[in-house]
């Protein structure tokens, strides 16, 4: 019996670093998705705006158009391939492409992030799949790991450690003991960070991912604007030594949690974790993602989290899965509409440890006045160290917190602030410890 293979025909959107991986690990990977999709995956146009990079990358010229409508616009595609990024166009190419009947595949976090309920809503329309493993630490499949692997699982917690270009950062600053401008240009001299550095460094790119993230665990898409975003520009080597020295390593995390009463928490910022903890032994470019299921427990994700080729394996898996399916339909299960937990949480309703540095003139009484603050707000203290001063030097006092609610601890430091002997801003970090 002489069966033919079916073909899924692809339109691929873009060309620069994933999209020229995608383009070639479709080529050297060929035969084995066909062996194991029973479907063969082929690449029938490709938009790029520069012929040149076309060439350089070898696609034929036949399969070349210079706009990406001409792709929306193709009956013969099945799936688009959306690799051109930004918030605009993307957004544009997404729709039509699902308008016309196409499922879509993106690595776009940020407008996933901004416009995710939109897209998908689409997408359920048109009973279509828009696939997005890509969109979140890159080669991890953390998303399908969420939607397949724990789907049994209420999640009651997500930390993930998801830019690689900050954790680079933060592991030079620990382990050279460089201040964050040099650590910051090492990166962007190793080619770990972009020309225009403030997606990473300012936490944004954490935070888009954090928004697919908490989609995907409580079924709503936090509001862009309501996910409290902070990034390294704060972060200084003299707090990442005596966090060090109290057994603490510090990482940014994207936080994601439930209570039990159902209210949410979404954020992203330099956070202290134990140094025996496994993400504080996560180093370099590397990404992880802790994932706490409330029937399996604690798993964990690691890999690399950019990058031409891992990227490229995420949107291969998004490939292949349609593959496995074509030509029949497979139910498009879409995300943002389950909405499990719909409450989310305001900062000041947060509940942390913190670190709290302060640059304190060394006289009698100056952290009797602290802890009585402090004690005013029920926040109790869990570890001092001062290194050793004279009297009338400025030093600093490092205070470890018990948990408490952020509002109170910010209302403390305002009021510890006021201290007369208290001679410079006070500097926090808000502190897990995965109980
Ligand atoms: N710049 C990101 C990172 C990769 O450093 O992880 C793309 O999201």
């Amino acid at each position: 019996m002489n069966v033919t293979t079916p073909i899924l025909r692809i339109g691929l959107a873009g060309l620069g670093t994933v999209g020229a991986s995608v383009w070639r690990r479709l080529a050297s990977q060929k035969d084995l998705l066909r062996q194991r999709t029973g479907t063969e995956i082929r690449v029938d146009q490709v938009a790029v705006r520069r012929p040149e990079r076309a060439r350089e990358c070898g696609v034929p010229e036949k399969l070349v158009t210079p706009n990406w409508h001409s792709l929306a616009a193709n009956p013969e595609l099945d799936v688009i391939v959306e690799l051109i990024g930004g918030t605009t166009e993307a957004f544009e190419l997404i729709r039509t492409a699902l308008q016309n009947g196409k499922h879509v595949i993106t690595a776009n976090k940020a407008l996933l992030a901004e416009r995710g309920a939109e897209l998908f809503q689409l997408a359920t329309k048109h009973q279509r799949h828009l696939l997005f493993e890509a969109s979140v630490a890159g080669g991890i499949p953390i998303i399908r790991a969420l939607r397949e692997g724990l789907v049994a699982n209420r999640i009651v917690s997500i930390h993930g450690i998801i830019n690689g270009t900050c954790n680079y950062i933060l592991t030079r600053m620990n382990e050279a003991g460089l201040e964050f401008e040099d650590a910051l240009a090492e990166a962007k001299r190793e080619g770990y960070a972009e020309a225009d550095d403030s997606l990473d460094v300012d936490g944004h790119d954490t935070a888009h991912k954090a928004a697919v993230l908490a989609a995907l665990a409580y079924g709503f898409w936090v509001p862009p604007g309501r996910l409290y975003t902070e990034g390294l520009r704060g972060v200084e080597k003299q707090d990442i030594v005596y966090a060090r020295k109290l057994g603490y390593g510090l990482k940014l995390l994207a936080i994601i949690k439930t209570d039990p009463d159902g209210a949410a928490e979404v954020r992203v910022h330099p956070t202290l974790i134990p140094q025996s903890h496994v993400l504080a032994s996560i180093s370099g470019v590397f990404n992880a993602v802790l994932v706490r299921g409330d029937v399996v427990g604690d798993t964990l994700y690691y890999g690399r989290g950019a990058g031409g080729d891992p990227t490229a394996s995420a949107v291969l898996s998004d490939l292949a899965q349609i593959a496995s399916h074509f030509p029949q339909e497979q139910k498009a299960r879409n995300v943002g509409h389950e909405a499990l937990h719909s409450r989310l949480k305001t900062m000041d309703e947060i509940v942390s440890r913190y670190y709290l540095r302060l640059m304190v003139e060394d006289k009698p009484g100056v952290l009797a006045d602290v802890a009585r603050v402090l004690a005013s707000r029920q926040i109790g203290i869990s570890s001092v160290i001062q290194p050793e001063a004279h009297a009338g030097e400025t030093t600093p006092l490092v205070v470890m917190l018990h948990d408490a609610p952020e509002s109170q601890f910010r209302a403390a430091v305002q009021e510890i602030a006021k201290i007369g002997a208290v001679k410079a801003p006070p500097v926090s970090l808000r502190v897990e410890d995965f109980i």
